[in-house]
């Protein structure tokens, strides 16, 4: 038996659209098993009751593309899905669905594929390399490709700090959410983002929290998807009144990531009553970054 772990990510973090992304202390692993024969999947947790349990399944999916490319496809196969990244949100289901079938099937059939293939593959596959990259490297991950090659690099984070995750009891998918997006923007507007993403990563990497209420803003996104998420601007106000350094959209949202280095518990209760009283029913999490990615947990 192969288990595999991995952790829930933020994207962009306001300014970082499609480059920056964080992997949390949230996570879903994955089984697989050999049986005799055909395809047997298991799913507990978040999205239990609606993701597919056959070969359209996105974990068996990414896993199949490995046993094809190594030509060693298993006569049988059980996936069981533990989930505790909520499907849908914005905190990278779907990257870890993908990274987990990967690196399960990698093992499975001795593929040998390392972990820039494995982020490669997975990042043609899920076609979100700021999720795909920090739920297989773990940490807070700037990336960009350019024709096929990829760079990226890992920002230092300093102790203390965490994420507070503001989750709506509704889904939105990233498709929809990149559909009212502009394809041309401003200089200004570019210039914005530059110069808050730049701060952002430094202000994280020297410690020096003070800056990120300006340096997770954000205008090449967050302004054209705030109408899909009720009460979003309060929820971010609020936030920063209880004491959060900086709040931003979770990935393509619905979900909200405030970051702090105290006042959590404050902060999830007011992001949690504000939500609802926009008309929005929410959950709170107070999530640790978590600075390793995927990783197989047991080979049995
Ligand atoms: N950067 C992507 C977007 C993240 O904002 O659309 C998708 O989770």
């Amino acid at each position: 038996m192969i288990r595999v772990q991995v952790p829930a990510t933020a994207a962009n973090l306001g300014p970082g659209f499609d480059c920056l992304g964080l992997a949390l202390e949230l996570y879903n692993t994955v089984e697989f098993g050999r049986i005799p024969r055909g395809l047997v999947i298991e799913i507990e947790g978040e999205g239990a009751e609606g993701l597919p349990r056959d070969e359209s399944n996105l974990v068996y999916k990414a896993a199949r593309k490995v046993f094809e490319r190594s030509g060693r496809v298993p006569e049988g196969l059980r996936i069981k899905l533990v989930n505790g990244i909520p499907v849908g949100r914005g905190l990278g289901s779907s990257a870890s669905a993908v990274i987990g079938g990967i690196i399960a099937a990698n093992i499975m059939c001795g593929a040998g594929l390392s972990p820039r293939e494995i982020l490669a593959l997975a990042c043609s596959l899920e076609g979100h390399p700021d999720n795909i990259a920090p739920a297989l490297l773990g940490g807070l991950i700037i990336y960009t490709a350019v024709e096929g090659e990829i760079s990226w690099t890992k920002v230092d984070l300093p102790p203390g700090l965490k994420a507070v995750v503001a989750v709506p009891d509704f889904i939105l998918s990233t498709r929809d959410a990149r559909e009212n997006l502009p394809h041309m923007v401003t200089l200004r507007d570019a210039v914005f983002n530059i110069s808050r993403a730049a701060l952002l990563v430094a202000a994280i990497q020297k410690g020096d929290l003070s800056v990120l209420g300006t340096a997770m803003d954000d205008k090449l996104h967050q302004p054209y998807r705030a109408g899909l998420i009720p009460g979003f601007k309060k929820v971010i106000s609020a936030a920063r009144l209880a004491g959060a350094r900086g709040v931003a959209l979770s990935g393509s949202g619905p979900s909200l990531i405030a970051l702090a280095d105290s006042n959590f518990n404050l902060i999830a209760k007011v992001m949690k009553e504000t939500f609802r009283e926009s008309g929005v029913k929410a959950r709170c999490m107070i999530l640790a970054p978590s600075p390793v990615g995927a990783r197989a947990l047991e080979v049995l």
